[in-house]
């Protein structure tokens, strides 16, 4: 399989003007030897150094690792039993809760949001394909949330025998001992006890935990000998992990291919590996992203997604550059927006703000549903019978373009990253396209792009406020 996602960089490169980026270059093609310098070192199971601890470089061939199994037993691997859990949930139940925060949140939301009906849970069952309604719970301990959230499975069924009424949980934590996931996992698997009986095979069969190998909620999971559960390896870290149970498992159960997920992202790292400058996306982005980072005083990535099914994409990206980065006092600030919706907010300031910002257009270029067109109308006082027969997607084109112009006019930076259809194997794509460019920017930067040891100090400072 080859890659469809490409990356175009010539409108920024104008703005380089004369400025020669081969330093730049030359010192990330040491980057990318390093990283899989490193991918060895982690296969080898040696001593990592100090200075690259943690070493979670698992993330970088998973994809073809869990490929490999698959072709290789497909009942047994792990992608075959995500998807028999998977097929279970969808012949058992009507709604599924998944819990989780950060990595064991976004990744699933990013699914959601690119690749199933904008109105999925709206939707009658016979229209749902046979899969559940999706609620994601446990990102945040906000009070009305949770009540809300709480209250409408109880208000929308009280019977455990009727389809409609039957719900399932997913908690996803990979240390097990998040205090936002924990504490949702408390309150919803009593709710879930309530409903089903709490000695009901249900009340187990309906819980599909995916952790680490240790901690607290492996520890509980064991305990309440939950019959199904997914691991998450060790050597992944929870930003990196959401082509592991972590997005697998929801995406399965969302009726997503994930083998055809895998599929892309493990081309993008064969890509990655052997591609020259210049034809290789993940690496020519990464340069101009660092080239007007460093060169050109430009700390703002901007990702702007053009219509509203990346969303929740750019928010996964916005958290692995930040939390993988953002160390030492260093790290370009990410920004997600939706565009056209945040023309009409930021967009001013893109045009005439500060000179700080790299803009990447996310473009998709075919949509996946029915095309709508404009229609002609009677009543043309909105002046639309000019543009009537024209599709949704030809002003969206007119808009990028139209945008994309103005910001060249005023001399600052666009490049584009061309998606020419959004499916499971290209989302694949972009999922290990992000990742692998943010590793090796970190080690471009000689910052190290695994753990987050800042995070600790606010979860620190809160258990410390509760316990007093
Ligand atoms: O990237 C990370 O490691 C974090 O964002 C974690 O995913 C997040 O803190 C949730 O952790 P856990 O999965 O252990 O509950």
């Amino acid at each position: 399989m080859t890659i469809s996602v490409k990356y175009d960089s010539t409108a920024a490169k104008k703005v380089w003007g004369d400025y020669d980026p081969s330093a730049v270059i030359e010192k990330m093609l040491a980057a990318r030897t390093e990283l899989f310098a490193d991918v060895d070192l982690f296969n080898s199971g040696g001593d990592v150094p100090p200075k690259k601890q943690p070493l979670d470089a698992g993330f970088i061939e998973w994809p073809q690792k869990l490929l490999f199994e698959y072709q290789a037993d497909q009942e047994n691997s792990l992608v075959g039993q995500i998807i028999d859990a998977a097929e279970m949930l969808q012949e058992e139940v009507d709604r599924v809760v998944f819990l989780g925060i950060g990595g064991s949140y976004m990744g699933a939301r990013a699914c959601f949001e690119a690749l199933c009906h904008p109105h999925h849970n709206e939707m009658p069952a016979d229209y749902r394909d046979g899969v559940p309604r999706i609620s994601f719970q446990g990102h945040n301990v906000d009070n009305d949330a949770t009540a809300g959230a709480l209250e409408m499975l109880e208000i929308l069924g009280d019977d455990p025998a009727q389809f409609d009424d039957r719900w399932a949980l997913v908690p996803i934590s990979k240390s097990g001992g998040t205090l936002e996931t924990a504490v949702a996992f408390r309150l919803f698997r009593e709710a879930l006890e309530d409903f089903y009986g709490e000695d009901s095979d249900e009340a187990t069969e309906f819980v599909i935990p995916v952790t680490g190998e240790s901690g607290k909620l492996r520890d509980l999971a064991d305990e309440a000998e939950y019959p199904v559960t997914f691991p998450i390896p060790d050597g992944i870290g929870g930003r990196f992990s959401v082509l592991t149970a972590v997005g697998l498992l929801p995406a399965a159960i969302m009726g997503l291919d994930i083998v055809k997920m895998l599929e892309g992202a493990a081309a993008m790292t064969r890509k990655f590996k052997s591609g020259q400058p210049g034809d290789n996306p993940v690496f020519d982005y990464t340069v101009v992203c660092k080239a007007f980072e460093d060169d050109f005083n430009m700390p703002i990535r901007l990702l702007s997604t053009w219509g509203l099914r990346m969303e929740a994409f750019g928010f996964w990206n916005d958290q692995l550059l930040s939390e993988s980065l953002g160390k030492d006092e260093r790290g370009a600030t990410p920004l997600t927006v939706v565009n056209t919706r945040d023309l009409h907010s930021r967009g001013q300031q893109h045009q005439e703000g500060q000179r700080d910002k790299l803009i990447t257009n996310l473009i998709i270029e075919r949509p996946q549903t029915d095309v709508v067109q404009i229609p002609e109308s009677d009543r043309d006082q909105d002046n639309l019978n000019r543009f009537a027969g024209k599709t949704m997607s030809e002003v969206m084109s007119a808009a990028i373009q139209g945008t994309n112009q103005a910001y060249a006019d005023e001399n600052r930076p666009t490049t584009d990253l061309i998606v020419p259809e959004l499916d499971e194997g290209t989302l694949g794509e972009l999922f290990q396209f992000f990742m692998l460019s943010t590793v090796l920017e970190g080690r471009y930067m000689g910052v190290n792009p695994y753990g987050q040891p800042g995070v600790e100090a606010y979860k620190n400072n809160m258990t410390r406020i509760l316990e007093s």
